[in-house]
C-alpha cells in the first residue's frame, strides 16, 4: 500500500536511538557492551531482554521477540508500521517522505477526515442513546440483556435513531461522499444516501490507537439481519481489527491472556463480570492478521467457541492458520462452552470464578489437534495408525521448528508407535570416498566456516558485494540450517550496503534465526585490517559453496571454486609459496577448462 522509500528507513534507523526508545517504555540497566530489562513481552522475572546500541535492535533470548525500534514500537505501542515510522520521525524531527508516482495515498493521510468523521458520529449515536425519544427501547433492551450503565459507558454503546437520514442530518456540513467513503452511509440505486444504521445499538470499534473505525449495530427487533457492521474501508479492515483489543489494552498493556469470543455483547458481558481481557473478531473466521496483532500483545490465547457442532468446525478452521504462530514461549488454547451458552450467557449465570475456570481447563491445541486429526482413525489397527501419521504431516509442517513442533511429533509417534525423524530429512550424505592429495581438503565442519563468514558479514556489511549470484544460488541449494539465514542476510546487505541489521531482524518470523543472529552479533570483530577481511571472507566463501559440493559429491565445483578465488587473489594481493603450488596443481587438474591467469 503506502510506500516510504527504503533509504528514508535505514536513514531514520540510523537518527533514532533504539536505548532512549526502549528505555522511555522499558527502564533498561546497562550490561556489558548491551542494555538489558526484563521482556516486556513475556512474564519473566530474570532479565532475557537484549538492546544493542551498537547494532540497534532488541532481542528476548526468553520469548524470541527481536527487532528494530520500529517493530518495538509496533509490539510495544501497538502501532502499525507507518504509525511507527512517523513517531519515530517525529522524535527526532525527520519528515516522513513519500516515494513518487504512488497511485494509492498513504492510508494515514487520505483517511485523516475519516476518523474524525467517525469520531463524530460516535459522539452523535452517543448522545441519542440519551437524548432520543425513540431510545427507550434501546436503553429497556440492553438493560433486559443486564449491561450496566458503567459498562455501556465504557464500550461507548450508542443509538441510530430511526428515519433514513438521522446521522446524515446532524452531520450534514460534511460532504456526502465523505459520509459514504466512512462506511456511515449506503447509496441507493436511484444515486441518494441514507443512514446505514438505522434503530440500532451501536457498538463503535476502535482500531489499537484508539481511533473509531467502523461500527456494529445491533437489532433491536423487526426485520433485517441482526448484526450490521461497517462495511470495508480505507480505515477499517474487518480481517485486521478486533472489537475490544482497545478497551483490553487500556486495562492492561501487555495481559498474560487473550480470550477471543464472537461477539460484540460477549466482549462487553465479560468485561463487566470482570474478565477484561476479552476480544471478538468482527464476524469473521480468526485471519493471519489477527492472530500476529495479538500475539504482539499477549503470549497466550484462549478461543472460546460455543459447544456445538458449529462451534468445533469454527475452531477446526483456525487451526489452519494458526499452527504457524506456534513459536517457541506462544500457546493456544481450545475453550468449548456448554452447548446452549455463548460467552454471554455463561459469565452472567457462573460469574467470573465459573469463566475463568473454564479457562484453565481449556483444551491445550495440540491436544484439539490430535482429537481432530484422529476423528476417524482406529488407532487399535495398523491401517488407523498410519492413516494418522499420514494426516497428520502437512499439519506439523505448518509449526515452525522449536519444542512445540517436537512436542506433537513425540504425541505422534506415541499414539502411532511409527518412528518419525527428529527434523526433516537431511541432503545426501557426501559419499565416503577421500580426497586425494591434489584436492584441497575441504572444511571438516561447515558450520563453523558459516559462523565466521556469518562474523564477517556482520561485522563488515559491505562484503556481501563480493558474493555473486552463482555463490547465492550455491547457498541457497544447501538445505541446512544457518545457510538460508546466511543467503537472506547477504542479500539484505546487497541491497544496500547501508541496510542495517534490526531491519533484518523485523523481517524475521523465526525466533531461533533471532537469537542465532544475536549471539553471532556478540562476536568480536576479526583480527586484521579490512584488506585481509576482504580475502578472508572470500576463502570463506568458497569453502562455503566448495563444502556444499564437496558433501553432494561434485568435486569439480569445488576446484574451480578454489581455482577461482586463487587467481582472484594472485591478481588482486599475490600468492604466497603454497598457494601458488596448489594453484599450479589445481590448473593441471583442470587444464583446458579455466583460463591461464596473466
Ligand atoms: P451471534 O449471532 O452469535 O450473536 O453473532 P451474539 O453475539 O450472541 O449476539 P446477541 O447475543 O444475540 O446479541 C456473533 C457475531 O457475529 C457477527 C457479529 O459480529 C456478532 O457479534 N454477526 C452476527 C454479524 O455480523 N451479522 C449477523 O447478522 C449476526
Ligand atoms: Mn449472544
Amino acid at each position: 500500500m503506502s510506500r516510504i522509500p527504503d533509504s528514508f528507513i535505514d536513514d531514520l534507523l540510523r537518527r533514532v536511538d533504539i536505548v532512549d526508545v526502549v528505555n522511555r517504555r522499558v527502564p533498561l540497566k546497562r550490561s556489558g557492551k548491551e542494555y538489558s530489562a526484563c521482556c516486556p513481552f513475556h512474564d519473566e522475572k530474570t532479565p532475557s531482554f537484549t538492546v544493542s546500541e551498537q547494532k540497534q535492535f532488541y532481542h528476548c533470548f526468553g520469548c524470541g521477540a527481536h527487532g528494530s525500534a520500529i517493530r518495538f514500537l509496533m509490539e510495544y505501542d501497538g502501532l502499525g508500521f507507518v504509525d511507527s515510522i512517523n513517531d519515530l520521525a517525529q522524535l527526532v524531527g525527520m519528515e516522513v517522505p513519500r516515494e513518487a508516482g504512488e497511485t494509492h495515498q498513504p492510508a494515514r493521510e487520505k483517511t485523516s477526515p475519516l476518523y474524525d468523521l467517525l469520531e463524530q458520529a460516535n459522539n452523535y449515536y452517543r448522545r441519542q442513546l440519551r437524548e432520543h425519544p425513540a431510545a427507550a427501547t434501546a436503553v429497556e433492551y440492553l438493560k433486559n440483556r443486564g449491561v450496566s450503565g458503567e459498562i455501556a459507558g465504557r464500550f461507548e454503546v450508542g443509538f441510530a435513531p430511526p428515519g433514513w437520514d438521522s446521522l446524515s442530518k446532524a452531520l450534514s456540513e460534511t460532504q456526502p461522499t465523505l459520509l459514504l467513503d466512512a462506511g456511515l452511509t449506503s447509496q441507493s440505486e436511484q444515486g441518494s444516501y441514507y443512514d446505514r444504521l438505522r434503530e440500532r445499538i451501536t457498538f463503535p470499534i476502535r482500531d489499537q490507537r484508539g481511533r473509531v473505525v467502523g461500527f456494529g449495530g445491533r437489532l433491536l427487533d423487526g426485520d433485517g439481519p441482526k448484526y450490521l457492521n461497517s462495511p470495508e474501508t480505507a480505515v477499517f479492515h474487518k480481517g485486521e481489527e478486533l472489537y475490544g483489543l482497545y478497551q483490553l489494552q487500556q486495562v492492561q498493556r501487555q495481559p498474560a491472556h487473550v480470550v477471543v469470543v464472537e461477539g460484540y455483547l460477549d466482549v462487553i458481558a465479560l468485561a463487566q463480570f470482570g474478565a477484561t481481557y476479552a476480544v471478538a473478531a468482527l464476524g469473521t473466521a480468526l485471519t493471519v492478521d489477527h492472530i500476529r496483532k495479538l500475539y504482539r500483545v499477549t503470549q497466550k490465547l484462549v478461543l472460546c467457541f460455543d459447544g456445538d457442532r458449529a462451534g468445533r468446525k469454527a475452531a477446526e478452521r483456525s487451526l489452519e492458520n494458526l499452527l504457524p504462530h506456534m513459536q517457541e514461549g506462544r500457546q493456544a488454547d481450545f475453550l468449548f462452552l456448554p452447548d446452549g451458552d455463548d460467552p454471554d450467557t455463561f459469565i452472567r449465570r457462573e460469574e467470573l470464578a465459573g469463566f475463568e475456570a473454564q479457562i484453565s481447563n481449556a483444551e491445550p491445541l495440540s491436544q484439539f489437534l490430535f482429537t481432530y486429526l484422529r476423528r476417524d482413525c482406529d488407532l487399535t489397527t495398523l491401517d488407523g495408525k498410519a492413516r494418522l501419521a499420514e494426516n497428520a504431516q502437512p499439519w506439523i509442517a505448518k509449526i515452525p521448528d522449536g519444542f512445540f513442533k517436537q512436542l506433537i511429533r513425540q504425541e505422534l509417534q506415541q499414539l502411532t508407535g511409527v518412528d518419525l525423524p527428529e527434523r526433516d530429512p537431511p541432503p545426501a550424505r557426501p559419499a565416503t570416498r577421500r580426497p586425494t592429495s591434489t584436492e584441497p581438503t575441504p572444511p571438516a565442519n561447515p558450520s563453523r566456516v558459516l559462523r565466521k563468514a556469518f562474523v564477517f558479514l556482520l561485522q563488515q556489511p559491505d562484503l556481501a558485494q563480493r558474493i555473486s549470484t552463482e555463490t547465492l544460488t550455491r547457498l541457497a541449494d544447501r538445505d541446512q540450517a544457518g545457510f538460508d539465514l546466511f543467503r537472506r542476510l547477504a542479500g539484505h546487505f546487497q541491497a544496500s550496503t547501508t541496510a542495517s541489521i534490526s531491519l533484518f531482524m523485523d523481517q524475521l518470523e523465526s525466533s531461533q534465526e533471532a537469537a542465532a543472529l544475536t549471539r553471532l552479533l556478540q562476536h568480536s570483530a576479526p583480527p586484521g585490517d579490512s584488506k585481509a577481511w576482504t580475502e578472508e571472507f572470500d576463502n570463506l566463501l568458497s569453502d562455503l559453496t566448495g563444502a556444499i559440493h564437496k558433501t553432494r559429491g561434485r568435486l569439480g565445483d569445488h576446484k574451480r571454486q578454489r581455482l577461482n578465488t586463487l587467481i582472484a587473489k594472485l591478481t588482486s594481493a599475490g600468492l604466497d609459496e603454497k598457494e601458488k603450488t596448489e594453484l599450479r596443481q589445481l590448473q593441471e587438474a583442470h587444464r583446458g577448462r579455466s583460463k591461464q591467469p596473466r
